[in-house]
């Protein structure tokens, strides 16, 4: 039967062998399967293996430094780039979702392009394709369909010319939890719920600026809080707030406001194909909502979604 166990043990021997001497890199999103990927890459091989985590500035707030130093806790070789800047550039004024995750998926590439020509002599790209990933590798979704479909453009960048290694691509989600929890890695990053590579562009409704992706942070950050607070957040698959371009009239003290409505959203899933929404307690709707619009500028109302997958889609855009 397998074991994490088993798996490392054999699978960090497969890696030495394969891998010897030469240098890795590797691009780390925060989520679970990167993490897993390189914490076994690590084990194989140190310090050869070199980590980039790139700051989009569309992560959850101050999830950049939090998640960078957990991985440095962890012992990783990792690089922290802030790329913030040449990704709101880069959407600056487009509102078609498509089209954010393709100038998304564009930035990503040249910042990892040009970050991984500063490793010497790297002969390996690592990535944390999972098994569902292999078989699905059609889907329109995910890093490494943002990389396939930018193939041809331009010629491949250098990073793509290198040799692939995918030490999970036979493991289920589950699976790596298990292996990840057997490596020690924090829970903070094995229990997390999935987040789109995307990150909050898709959750701003319209064009992207800095101003709107900090409100919107803050909104979500009261949402996810309240559900770790009060021990809702592992029975929810996935939650996150959309900042919505309706504005509707409001009252605060002796003024009308005009402000912008946000929505809630959170669903149970087993594998975010269909997904229903969660009956999450009114009381605790109640108190997320007055937090929400009592500490937030620019913000005066919050909805619920209940709509399932399908026919709705997890993700707004
Ligand atoms: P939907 O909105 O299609 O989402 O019901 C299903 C799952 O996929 C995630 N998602 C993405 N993940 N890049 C990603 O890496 C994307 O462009 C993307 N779009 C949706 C979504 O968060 C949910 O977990």
């Amino acid at each position: 039967d397998w074991t994490p166990d088993q798996f490392i043990e054999a699978t960090v021997a497969e890696l030495q062998q394969k891998i010897g001497n030469d240098k890795v890199v590797l691009g780390l999103s925060g989520g679970v399967d990167s993490s897993v990927a390189a914490m076994l890459i690590h084990q194989a091989i140190g310090k050869n293996l070199y980590c980039i985590f790139v700051d989009n500035g569309l992560l959850r707030k101050d999830e950049f430094e939090s998640v960078l130093d957990s991985y440095k806790h962890m012992g990783l070789n990792v690089k922290g780039v802030d790329a913030k800047d040449r990704f709101y550039a880069a959407l600056a004024g487009i509102s078609d979702p498509e089209l954010k995750r393709k100038a998304i998926g564009r930035v990503f590439i040249e910042v990892f392009d040009d970050e991984a020509h500063q490793v010497e002599d790297v002969k390996w790209l690592a990535q944390g394709t999972i098994y569902p990933d292999v078989i699905e590798s059609i889907s329109v979704k995910g890093p490494s369909a943002t990389i396939k479909s930018h193939h041809n453009v331009g010629g491949l960048p250098d990073f793509m010319k290198l040799k692939v290694v995918e030490p999970l691509n036979t493991l289920f989600k589950d699976e790596v939890r298990l292996v990840g929890r057997t490596l020690k890695i924090d829970e903070n990053i094995i229990g997390r719920h999935p987040f789109p590579g995307p990150g909050l562009a898709i959750r701003i409704l319209g064009d992207i600026t800095a101003e709107k992706v900090q409100v919107l942070q803050q909104v979500d950050h009261i949402f996810i809080s309240n559900l770790k607070k009060t021990g809702l957040y592992d029975e929810v698959w996935q939650a996150g707030a959309i900042l919505t371009p309706v504005q509707s009239v409001g009252v605060m003290g002796d003024e009308r406001t005009y402000e912008n409505v946000v929505a809630l959203r959170a669903v149970t899933s087993v594998d975010g194909m269909t997904a229903d929404w969660c009956r999450l307690p009114y009381e605790f709707l109640a108190d997320v909502s007055n937090e929400i619009i009592n500490k937030v500028k620019g913000v005066n109302r919050v909805v619920y979604d209940i709509s399932s997958k399908p026919p709705a889609t997890i993700e707004w855009e």
